[in-house]
């Protein structure tokens, strides 16, 4: 098999081609002036991801995991207080909740849609819970205002998943700026990605940010003076570097990755394949579809060296470490995606003749 026939799922070096000299020569600037850790370089792009997201403060750190479990202590919750997640999200949004000490209580997601079901979150919140942690999952942006208005005058605080929507609105606002917290990943393969394991958080509440901030460089401003008991979360600055280039790219990757969409939207024709609904200003970190035979499906691709995943195989409860807590509930339209999803290549320098060849198989089988 030739590599040019194959429709990659994601291509970060070919996206990053236009920019990989100045990030080569900055590598070489750090490295010189010897300023590895929490070098000038994390403050800038700290600085210029909070105006992007148009929110005060940003905090880097050491990956999206940690962003959120950052964000959930700096709330200073009595334990097992309640914490309101989707049913259908990566792993760590529930490790998160859980590693702090808190209870994760399961929303099941709209039907065929990526996110939380707004209505469902009504019946579930008790007098315990303390956190809405809606996920814009795929990109498709969680309505806040009305998970606010849901909220009222309790003291809930929202805090959104924001791992796979960098860039996406909700009408004029973009994500980063719509909770109380927000939190990032920054893996590379996100639609802003590092060259490794990287996360940041945005927040408009100037004594929360000051509280995070010291939590992720082990509870520290200043040299051996220790006013928290935090943890080592630094967002690295080779990481933050590479990260101030390649934020010039997300606009126009955004913008190619809702063609691509698209062109899905409008040319995938077969009754067999059922299509998701994303929100108005998605950002398509995925691009999932759901097949009731998926393997066979599954095949195909692979016979025509087409790329795909599976984002996830399996629904919050569905995890092997989870399923105790879960155990004997249902999470019907999360499990079906787990069960029927499957993730077309969304690439954003994915050529037409590629995203022709994907939709003529999908027609056809
Ligand atoms: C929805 C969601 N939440 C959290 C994370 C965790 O981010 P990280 O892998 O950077 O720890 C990811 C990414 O993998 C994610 O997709």
């Amino acid at each position: 098999m030739k590599q040019s026939d194959m429709v990659k799922f994601l291509d970060i070096f070919n996206q990053d081609k236009k920019i990989i000299n100045l990030i080569y020569s900055d590598i070489k600037k750090i490295i010189k002036k010897n300023n590895f850790i929490l070098g000038e370089e994390v403050t800038n792009f700290e600085k210029n991801f909070a105006k992007y997201c148009n929110s005060k403060h940003s905090i880097g750190c050491a990956n999206g995991t940690d962003a959120l479990f950052i964000a959930l202590k700096s709330l200073n919750l009595p334990k097992n207080s309640e914490v309101i997640l989707p049913a259908m999200t990566y792993c760590s949004t529930a490790f998160a909740i859980i590693n702090a000490g808190l209870k994760p209580i399961l929303v099941d997601i709209d039907k065929h849609a990526p996110t939380i079901n707004i209505n469902e979150i009504k019946k579930k919140i008790s007098k315990n819970t303390k956190v809405i942690l809606p996920v814009h999952l795929y990109g498709s942006v969680v309505d806040i205002k009305k998970i606010r208005s849901l909220i009222g005058k309790r003291k809930i605080y929202i805090i959104d998943d924001c791992a796979q929507a960098h860039g996406a609105k909700l009408d004029n606002k973009r994500v980063g700026s719509l909770s109380d917290i927000s939190c990032f990943s920054l893996y590379p393969g996100k639609n802003l990605g590092a060259y490794g394991d990287a996360g940041i958080i945005t927040t408009n509440n100037k004594k929360l940010f000051a509280k995070m901030k010291n939590y992720r460089n082990l509870g520290s401003e200043k040299k051996f003076i220790h006013t928290q008991i935090g943890i080592n979360s630094r967002l690295d600055t080779l990481q933050a570097a590479i990260l101030n280039r390649k934020l010039d790219l997300l606009d126009r990757n955004n913008f190619n990755r809702i063609k691509i969409a698209k062109f899905y939207d409008d040319n995938i024709s077969n009754k067999k394949i059922t299509k998701i609904n994303y929100s108005k200003h998605a950002v398509y970190h995925q691009y999932v579809i759901c097949v009731k035979d998926r393997k066979k499906l599954a095949k195909i691709f692979d016979k025509n060296n087409i790329q795909y995943g599976y984002h996830y195989p399996k629904s919050i409860n569905q995890i092997d470490s989870l399923k105790s807590i879960f155990k004997n509930k249902k999470y019907k339209n999360a499990e079906f995606i787990a069960k029927h999803g499957i993730s077309l290549p969304i690439d954003p320098n994915l050529s037409k003749k590629d995203l022709i060849k994907v939709v003529d198989k999908l027609n056809s089988f």
